[in-house]
């Protein structure tokens, strides 16, 4: 979507004059909740430090309706915070992109945002090649566009302990605001570090008798006329089956969602978010730990019985009414490591005090390297971590609330088309099964969930999984005959099957395709070549122009798609220059990054380019949407 033209010049408003209290707007693009947990644990022990103002979390998406209304809204703010993630190919989170795209848009604004004071705190991934992206850029366009940088740039690094970039920042907050939020007399009285309390539900417990039916909570149509991660989808699954061949070490899965008469719908080139559940053996060890029945029914809620909120509005959301059996396989990321404050509730808990003193010392900034390398560096599980301090058994409210975080959905490239399978949403997912530093085989939450599932077309009594879908911009060009260059070794294939079941249904239509070349790697062609027919057959319908593979584990040197790429460096050369599409898709640590080299360097020397130029014919086709990734 294109935006109008702004004005080149907004007139600076005079600062909003307020009745007492400071309004101070901490703004969120959050994706896992990562981003809106800092936030809200920011707001509280701000609302705690300064009675002369006030915090308001507020989502990015929920702020504006429009970019009219982001610019008359944000010209009011005087002070403002932002927690931003970065996720796969230096994106925003969903419900910070239309901000995001509006601020970049604006750029010849002005500097209109003089009254604005800012910190920006970023969440994202040392080990990605766009670290902190969205977080750098909005603040260095908040400058540019007049605000004051009130804190320096936080970089939070997922890749170690974010919590602790984010106190860090914090300590570069409270001085600040401490300036401009307390009187000189005030000044004095904040001396003791606020620690934030132990967030906790109110339970009510069911008599089974009365429970209400769980599985009222999923109707098939939720009620809802959008889904989106907040109102999933309730759907089967109908086909399962594995894609590796027996000779293979490993497993993938291909996964079809029946999505008939539930109104959910995809394009191709979208994500599938998928809720799915932890393993039985996950959940008895969670329960032999709490030492609950799985039978306990109950709700959780975020107010006190007269309505008065609990925890200062930062407790999640609650889930509906079920077993303690359900909320642990739906509800609890269990296998994750544990936060700190998950510590600290826990030792709470702890009736032996020597486990309380000793997960007391890990959350501390004096046990900051022995939890870096005991819990982030082992990969340690919450399960694993509760087991080695077995005295700590916190109650329900205490455990879903602050000790156990909600189980994210997991994303996945849709690997059909709407136009060859339009009530399914096919999945391809490789299977997570790897050995940890201290000897526990990590099963993947969502990989293992389906890998066993249970289809529908095997047995009536089939497994289902909230699903929702999240748009992309990985989309075919709208010119049939634009040619396209794909690039997805192992499940990066995934978007591509659904790119060619696309190309296949238009050209069945009487559409005129463009030439298409499509690089796909694997380790040996007999054990993981996924989808190999049907690659074949694509190419024999002309949906796709050239099939090229390469077999890293075949010969006596790796063969990567980047080689291969080089093989045909003349040809990627002149289906770029007539205005062809480059996709990539699958792993962004090692493969997008090397296949980036390798597209620079194709250019550089097909062009007869310098390495500036070369560079800048990449970045020319990143920003004409030409170069497209979806990696992860
Ligand atoms: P490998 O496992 O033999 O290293 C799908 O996972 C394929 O991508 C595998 O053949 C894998 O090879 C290969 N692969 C691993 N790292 C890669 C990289 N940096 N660039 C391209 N392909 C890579």
């Amino acid at each position: 979507q294109i935006n109008p033209p702004k004005p080149l010049l907004v007139k600076v408003p005079e600062p909003e004059v307020d009745d007492d209290k400071k309004k101070i707007s901490i703004f969120v693009g959050t994706q896992t909740g990562t981003a809106e947990g800092f936030a809200k644990a920011l707001a509280e022990e701000a609302k705690a430090r300064y009675d002369k103002a006030t915090f308001k979390v507020v989502d990015l998406d929920d702020y504006a309706a429009d970019d009219d209304e982001y610019e008359e809204k944000m010209k009011k703010e005087s002070l403002a915070l932002f927690f931003l993630a970065t996720y796969g190919d230096g994106e925003p989170t969903e419900n910070a992109a239309r901000f995001y795209n509006w601020l970049i848009e604006g750029k010849e604004r002005g500097e209109w945002l003089q009254n604005l004071k800012y910190g920006v705190f970023g969440l994202g991934n040392r080990q990605y090649e766009h670290f902190n992206k969205v977080a750098k850029v909005v603040d260095d366009i908040l400058t540019e566009q007049g605000a004051k940088r009130l804190i320096p740039l936080g970089l939070g690094d997922d890749d170690h302990c974010i919590e602790d970039d984010f106190s860090a920042w914090c300590e570069l907050v409270w001085p600040e605001l401490d300036q401009l939020l307390l009187d000189e007399d005030d000044a004095t009285t904040v001396s003791t570090p606020y620690t934030a309390a132990v967030l906790e539900y109110r339970v009510v417990f069911y008599d089974p008798a009365d429970a209400p039916l769980e599985d009222k909570n999923w109707s098939n149509a939720n009620g809802h006329t959008i889904y989106d991660a907040q109102h999933p989808c309730r759907s089967n699954v109908a086909v399962r089956k594995e894609l590796h061949t027996p000779a293979s070490d490993r497993s993938c899965t291909h996964l079809e969602f029946d999505i008939a008469g539930t109104g959910l719908s995809y394009e191709t080139g979208d994500h599938v978010g998928v809720y799915c559940e932890n393993l039985d053996e996950v959940v008895e060890e969670a329960l032999r730990l709490l030492g609950l029945s799985p039978d306990t029914y109950f709700s959780v809620h975020t107010d006190k019985e007269d309505g008065t909120p609990l925890g200062g509005g930062s407790l999640p959301p609650p889930f509906p009414p079920c077993t303690l059996r359900t909320a642990l396989a739906r509800y609890a990321d269990l296998l994750s490591s544990p936060k700190k404050s998950a510590l600290l509730a826990l030792a709470a808990h702890a009736s032996d005090p020597i486990e309380a003193d000793r997960l007391k010392h890990l959350a501390s900034p004096a046990g900051k390297d022995e939890y870096a390398q005991w819990m982030v560096a082992s990969q340690r599980s919450l399960l694993e971590a509760m087991a080695e301090f077995p005295s700590a058994k916190p109650p329900l409210g205490i455990f879903f609330a602050a000790v156990a975080p909600r189980l994210q959905p997991r994303y996945y490239s849709i690997s059909s088309s709407p136009r060859m399978a339009s009530s399914r949403i096919h999945v391809t997912c490789a299977l997570v099964y790897e050995k940890t530093p201290t000897g526990r085989i990590h099963k993947g939450v969502c990989s293992t969930w389906m890998k066993n599932s249970v289809p529908s077309e095997k047995n009536h009594d089939c497994s289902w999984a909230p699903i929702f879908v999240r748009q992309s911009n990985f989309k075919l060009p709208a010119d049939t005959k634009v040619p396209i260059i794909m690039i997805g070794p192992g499940t990066g294939l995934a978007p591509f099957r659904g790119f060619l079941q696309e190309r296949l249904a238009l050209k069945e239509a009487g559409a005129e395709l463009g030439p298409s070349v499509l690089f796909f790697g694997c380790r040996n062609r007999k054990m993981d070549y996924i989808y190999e027919d049907e690659l074949n057959n694509f190419v024999n319908s002309g949906a796709l122009s050239e099939l090229v593979v390469a077999f890293s584990r075949e010969g006596p040197t790796k063969e990567y798609v980047q080689h291969k790429m080089m093989e045909k460096a003349s040809d990627i050369w002149n289906m770029i220059s007539q205005g062809g599409y480059i996709y990539v898709c699958g792993d962004a640590k090692g493969m997008a990054r090397d296949v980036h080299r390798t597209l620079h360097t194709i250019l550089q020397e097909q062009g007869s380019l310098d390495s500036s130029k070369g560079e800048s014919m990449v970045k020319n086709l990143q920003m004409s949407g030409r170069y497209l990734r979806d990696v992860w």
